[in-house]
Formats: C-alpha cells, sequence, structure tokens
C-alpha cells in the first residue's frame, strides 16, 4: 500500500454525489477520499453536451492533480454526457494509469434485481434524459427487448434539492407532477431508477406517490457495492490507493453554506475548502 495520499476522488456538480460517498464511506471505511462539488455551476442538468463535458473534464484534472488514481463520476449527467469521451479520448493522452468511473453501468447491471415484468421507468435530468443514455445502456447491456424504458426528465428536483426545499408543498407538487406522467405513460412500470445522485434527498415524498409494488433503485447502495466488485478484480488499482481513512471535501462556492447543507446530506459534520475549476 503507497504511503502517499492517494485518495480515490468522487466528482459532483452538487451535494448530489454526497449521497454516494455516503454509501462507499460505509463499504470502503479505511479508504481516502476527496469529494469535489462544482457547487458554484449547479445544477449541470440543463447544461449542453459542451458545458457539461468542459466543466467535467476540468473537474477530473483537478482531482488527477490531488493524485486521485481513480475517480468515480457521482453524477448521472456527468457520466451521461461526458465519461465516454473522457474515458476514450482524454484519458489515454492525460494519464493511461488513472481510471474514471460513472454510475450509470451500476445501475443499469442491478435494475434486473428490480422489475419483474421489464417495465422500467427512468427519472433524471433533462440532460440525462436527452442523452438516452439509460435506454442505450439498457440495450446493450441485456439486448433489445429484455426491458421496456419510460423516461421522465425532472428539471425541478435537482434545484429543490440544491436550495434545501425537500419537505416543502412545492417538493410534494413537482415530484407527484413527474412521477405521474412517467406512470401515465406506461402504467405497468414496476421499477424506476433514480437516475441522478440528488433525488434520494426527496425519497420521503418520491415514496409517497410512487404505488406499493413499484420498486425504487437509488444508486447509492448499488455503485458502491460495483466499486468494492471494481477493486477486487483491479488489485494493482486497489494497491495504489492510500487508506489512513481520510476524506477531505472541497467546493467551488461559499464553503460556509457548503459545510451546512453537506452535513445534512451526509448525516455528520464536515469541513471544506474552496477551489476553482478552469
Ligand atoms: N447529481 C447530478 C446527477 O446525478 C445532478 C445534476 C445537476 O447538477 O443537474 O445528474
Amino acid at each position: 500500500m503507497t504511503s502517499k495520499f492517494q485518495p480515490i476522488g468522487v466528482f459532483d456538480s452538487g451535494y448530489g454525489g454526497l449521497t454516494i460517498l455516503k454509501e462507499f464511506l460505509n463499504d470502503l471505511p479505511g479508504y481516502d477520499f476527496i469529494y469535489l462539488g462544482d457547487n458554484a455551476r449547479a445544477p449541470y442538468g440543463s447544461r449542453s453536451f459542451e458545458v457539461v463535458y468542459e466543466y467535467t473534464l476540468q473537474a477530473v484534472n483537478k482531482l488527477f492533480e490531488m493524485d486521485c488514481p481513480l475517480v468515480i463520476l457521482a453524477c448521472n449527467t456527468a457520466s451521461a454526457k461526458a465519461l465516454r469521451n473522457i474515458q476514450q479520448n482524454d484519458l489515454p493522452k492525460m494519464d493511461p494509469e488513472r481510471r474514471v468511473l460513472g454510475v450509470i453501468r451500476p445501475a443499469v447491471e442491478s435494475i434486473g434485481k428490480y422489475t419483474r415484468n421489464g417495465h422500467v421507468g427512468i427519472l433524471g435530468t433533462v440532460g440525462t434524459v436527452l442523452s438516452d443514455s439509460y435506454p442505450i445502456e439498457l440495450k446493450k447491456w441485456a439486448g433489445e427487448s429484455v426491458f421496456q424504458t419510460t423516461q421522465e426528465a425532472c428539471p425541478m428536483w435537482v434545484p429543490l434539492v440544491e436550495n434545501n426545499e425537500m419537505d416543502t408543498p412545492g417538493a410534494e407538487y413537482f415530484v407527484s407532477k413527474n412521477i405521474a406522467s412517467l406512470l401515465a405513460a406506461d402504467p405497468e412500470i414496476d421499477a424506476i431508477i433514480l437516475g441522478c445522485t440528488h433525488y434520494p434527498l426527496l425519497l420521503p415524498v418520491i415514496e409517497k406517490f410512487v404505488p406499493e409494488g413499484v420498486q425504487l433503485l437509488e444508486q447509492g447502495k448499488v455503485v458502491s457495492a460495483k466499486l468494492v466488485e471494481y477493486l477486487n478484480r483491479h488489485p494493482a488499482m486497489d494497491e495504489k490507493l492510500s487508506k489512513s481513512g481520510l476524506v477531505k471535501y472541497y467546493t467551488t462556492e461559499n464553503v460556509e453554506v457548503f459545510e451546512k447543507n453537506a452535513t445534512n446530506f451526509i448525516g455528520k459534520i464536515i469541513r471544506s475548502e474552496k477551489l476553482i475549476l478552469k
């Protein structure tokens, strides 16, 4: 094991990736992590492909500079719009020894355990839905006709979470509206992927409007289980990762605001530092 600080980098546009980090901390307690939230430029969901790619590449570069051998894009929008490009075009030039992984594939590989009839609903940001990443990856993974997918973009959900409005009548209005629209498009849906790392924060509201018998796939647990599997299958990468149990938090926005909100997300008091992405 290395004695140098070589953490796993966890990146999100804002706070949502903390729902993923929380599970990593449970499943990989001795490992070192850096969390980076680009709060100053969140949300990413309504931004163009070019912009999300540019911002995500800046974040990956920064996390590499900070000695992360492995970076997880704990953001569906970034995974949908930037991951493939970064893996195929940038990584070979930047450092072929490092790895960047996303959150879409782990959800796709796990959905079979949630649905009985193959009718799968996907809730995500406008960017994730327009990218068609979930339907495309589900087809690649399981073949053409195994899953019937229906997507619903929920443009108001991330702003509700970023502004700590989860427990309000406004949240109920938008959550019930989008779920009703998804289920109207395919009433046979029996499993829904929460395809945005912010959405678990809305879970108490979501559960109110999802009929009994419809299973919800939250990404934290499945992404974390897949990361543990990945590290078992890649001992050379695991060797490189430092393990002193240290977690550092960085934000591109105001540190006090980040700490207050992030503490709510992760359930413990955290300290953070500001950095600039460019
Ligand atoms: N957590 C991000 C995701 O999973 C939120 C996207 C946003 O910033 O709009 O897509």
